[in-house]
């Protein structure tokens, strides 16, 4: 279990918790602050599977390079190696409860709440959307990622 380690979980880890994880890597980059980080999905309908195309497009907007991405299923074992885990909404928060080890020490949180004044939102799946959606989620995972980097680097 590492304080320096951080997942991201939606709900087929092909569109938001990607990016969110592509967007937390290049801002610890940035900030020269070593973290493990992945991403996975509550779900496993998309488990193997590429990001989204239009996930991969937003990413590569930033410079991002998300086409090495696969698709994997939370496991209670990310539990026992993540110190913090990261729900894109409160759907996927709730499965995150269920999916849960009995005895576990990773801080479960929305990842809206790392961001002040969105405390309690989502980060809207854009599964259904157009790439505005994208981009709007990205942004959202950008912005937590700034206050993630801030709070482990102290
Ligand atoms: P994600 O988006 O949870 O952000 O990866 C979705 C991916 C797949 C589906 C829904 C949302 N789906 O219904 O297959």
């Amino acid at each position: 279990m590492s304080q320096k380690a951080v997942l991201f979980v939606c709900l087929g880890n092909i569109c938001r918790s990607p990016m969110a994880e592509a967007a937390l890597r290049a801002e610890a980059v940035a900030q020269g602050l070593a973290l493990t980080i992945d991403s996975a999905g509550t779900n496993g309908l998309h488990t193997g599977q590429h990001a989204d195309p239009r996930a991969i497009a937003e990413a590569a907007r930033h410079d991002i390079d998300l086409t090495r991405h696969r698709a994997r299923q939370l496991t209670e074992d990310d539990f026992l190696h993540f110190g913090h885990i990261y729900a894109l909404d409160h759907q996927n928060l709730r499965e995150i409860g269920r999916i849960a080890p009995r005895r576990h020490s990773a801080k479960v949180a929305l990842l809206l709440d790392m961001v002040p004044g969105r405390g309690g939102q989502a980060v809207l799946d854009p599964y259904y959307g157009d790439a505005e959606d994208f981009a709007t989620a990205w942004d959202d995972a950008a912005q937590a990622a700034k206050y993630i980097v801030a709070q482990l680097a102290r």
